[in-house]
């Protein structure tokens, strides 16, 4: 794992110190509120897990799973809703967590579908924030970090389903992408 990395973009500490900070406004935004946090599978579960622990509100889990794809400008291949919530949004304060916003088209896509079931609310949080890769005006609530467009792994983010485990960000070495 650890020889298979050229840089490293975000060290565990910065990441951790930074998630605290998220917590800390999240918490300052719903006040005493209770959120049902929707976690998107599967690259959002390492942050959404340590994100949890710094929350003081009163919470309730649900993931979903969306669909990867390619090239977000053909609807064929546009982002997909996998499965369904277990809870009912209706009437309920609702904060969807991702791993990366990158086109904007995955948490466009989910934020109109939990919409759809007339919840109080519904913000985003995202660990990484990739805004020159937009493809919509999709902006997140909170943002963890903005980096620049290039391929990163670890903390939740992989390659080809690998390297989430890792607890801090970086690039990985040519050579990984022509085994
Ligand atoms: C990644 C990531 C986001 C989405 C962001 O998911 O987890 O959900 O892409 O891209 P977008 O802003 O261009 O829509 P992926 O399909 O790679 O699945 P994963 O979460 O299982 O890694």
């Amino acid at each position: 794992m650890k020889e298979d990395i050229k840089k490293v973009l975000l060290d565990a500490d910065a990441i951790q110190e930074r998630v605290k900070e998220v917590g800390k406004e999240i918490d300052k935004h719903y006040k005493d509120r209770e959120v049902i946090i929707i976690t998107l599978l599967d690259g959002a579960i390492v942050f959404a897990a340590d994100l949890i622990r710094n929350l003081a509100i009163p919470l309730r889990l649900d993931c979903l799973r969306v669909s990867s794809y390619g090239n977000s400008t053909n609807p064929e291949t546009a982002p997909r809703i996998l499965s369904s919530l277990k809870s009912d949004v209706y009437d309920k304060h609702v904060l969807i967590v991702d791993d990366i916003l990158d086109t904007g088209n995955t948490l466009e896509s989910v934020t109109k579908e939990v919409l759809s079931k007339k919840p109080a609310s519904v913000h985003t949080c995202v660990f990484l924030d990739k805004p020159d890769r937009r493809e919509n005006g999709f902006k997140a609530d909170w943002s963890g970090f903005s980096i620049p467009d290039e391929f990163v792994v670890g903390y939740g983010l992989d390659y080809a389903g690998r390297y989430r485990q890792l607890p801090y960000v970086g690039t990985l070495k040519p050579s990984v992408y022509n085994l």
